[in-house]
């Protein structure tokens, strides 16, 4: 008896070891990042003559009528439960019809001081059937580009902003490993017409978030459920951004332009700092949605685990191909542990932060923590996507204030960071959200195609004149 008790208490002492020595090195490695709202000033210096100031829009959720690619087909469908995929079951229809209304979009651009654009080309426009290239859609860019050029505004182009072609679906999408060789031609012909005029090229955005919408919640086309197929389409999308870069690297004009990929950053944290639960959950979406996209663009390896799913795969071009880092920041997200399966990867949201419209608060620290993440890439960083859905517009101004000190903060500190592109320009289609989701500089009247400058915008418009 005495002898049981005895192993009782070295199992426990253990244990008590084995927490402590988790919580400290869990601490120590990601330490609550909490400002006082003094440090929320901006380092106005800090910003050089030619940074990028502009908004970021992407063509499914501005042009309109694109009625040929996976996200069309995802609105006029039923999920699994025979209800409307997108919120309020809306169409993304004639949008923002900035495939019309550029020019126009261009001078509120103007107006508010900037000096970019970041904006996706539409491969289901360009390439309505596989091999086939509409010439039409081609000049469309061109125009828009031309456009930008003549006002002195620096246009940046990604290449694959979460839509595809419906053909391209048919045929797996990036399920299978064989199709990327369709989105490298797609982009090669894309940097072919372009690398006399564009210097900036995004390559694939956000595609945690593209396999997170298609493959683990299921809100977003294919709308599956299977985290084995998530990860084997994260890494086919790596591996099509590998590809992408180094073909256009290797043509006549490769060398002077700039590839690279957009990275979204959510900060996972727990919400008690002193529960393992809590940090096991934060740590194992981290692994899978942050790290295993870092760590393959500075190694080659490719590592998803997210139990019971475990890949592990290598690319020896994977390392390094990469000009610069895009960063898309919105939020931190915090888990509090569950048992309950259905429970355990829902986000809390703290009471002391402000809401968005989105369901996630204001974390303006997030991004100073995020830059500095995604600064081991060892590239100059660009802020590709930062922004609020705030319907009220009572949130928004203060956001942007916010965030921008974090930048500026992270820069003072020596920190590369080239540009800030605020999402977004006007209001326009948020995906599985629909019209509801309010990120626009401009209010959108989706009736009359009305813009109508909300007040919030006034104070990108102040720090962008004040530099
Ligand atoms: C990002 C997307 C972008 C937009 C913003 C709000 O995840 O890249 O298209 O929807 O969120």
């Amino acid at each position: 008896m005495k002898l049981f008790v005895k192993i009782i208490k070295i199992i426990l002492f253990a244990l008590l070891l084995l927490y402590i020595g988790a919580i400290l090195v869990w601490n120590f490695s990601q330490p609550a990042v909490k400002w006082k709202d003094e440090k929320f000033n901006i380092v106005q210096e800090v910003f050089p003559d030619d940074f990028m100031w502009g908004t970021a829009t992407a063509a499914h959720q501005v042009e309109g009528n694109n009625d040929n690619n996976n996200w069309y087909a995802w609105e006029h469908t039923l999920n699994e439960d025979q209800q409307a995929t997108i919120h309020n079951n809306d169409k993304s229809g004639a949008a923002a019809d900035h495939w019309n209304r550029y020019p126009q979009d261009i001078q509120l651009m103007k107006d508010l001081g900037m000096n970019a654009y970041r904006f996706s080309v539409e491969w289901s426009k360009i390439e309505p059937e596989r091999g086939l290239i509409n010439v039409a859609a081609i000049q469309h860019y061109h125009d828009l580009v031309d456009s930008l050029l003549a006002e002195g505004m620096t246009p940046m182009i990604t290449l694959h902003h979460f839509t595809q072609p419906i053909w391209f679906d048919e045929l797996g999408g990036f399920e299978k490993e064989e199709n990327i060789n369709d989105f490298v031609k797609f982009s090669r012909r894309i940097f072919e017409e372009f690398r006399n005029k564009v210097e900036y090229y995004c390559t694939i955005n956000e595609p945690n978030v593209f396999v997170t919408g298609g493959y683990v919640r299921g809100d977003f086309p294919p709308g599956k459920k299977d985290p084995q197929l998530a990860g084997e389409v994260l890494f086919n999308l790596l591996k099509a951004h590998t590809l992408v870069y180094r073909t256009i690297k290797a043509l006549p004009g490769g060398q002077k332009v700039k590839v690279g990929i957009v990275k979204d950053i959510f900060v996972f944290e727990p919400k008690n700092r002193f529960n393992p639960g809590d940090w096991l959950v934060a740590r194992t979406v981290d692994k899978a949605f942050n790290e295993s996209t870092l760590s393959y663009l500075k190694t080659g390896v490719f590592n998803f685990e997210f139990p019971p799913v475990s890949i592990t795969k290598k690319y020896q071009y994977g390392k390094g191909s990469y000009d610069f880092a895009g960063l898309n920041y919105y939020s931190h997200i915090i888990f509090d542990f569950s048992f309950d399966q259905d429970k355990a990867l829902e986000p809390y949201m703290p009471e002391d932060e402000i809401k968005t419209d989105m369901e996630y608060t204001m974390y303006p620290e997030g991004l100073y923590t995020a830059i500095k993440r995604i600064a081991t890439l060892g590239a100059p960083i660009i802020i590709t996507e930062n922004g609020v859905a705030d319907h009220d517009d009572d949130i928004r101004g203060a956001y942007i204030q916010k965030h921008l000190a974090a930048v500026s903060q992270a820069m003072k500190e020596g920190y590369d960071v080239d540009g800030y592109f605020y999402w977004s320009l006007m209001d326009n289609f948020e995906w599985a959200e629909g019209y509801e989701m309010k990120f626009g500089l401009y209010a959108l009247d989706t009736l009359t195609q009305e813009r109508t400058l909300r007040k919030g915008a006034e104070t990108l418009k102040t720090i962008i004149e004040g530099n």
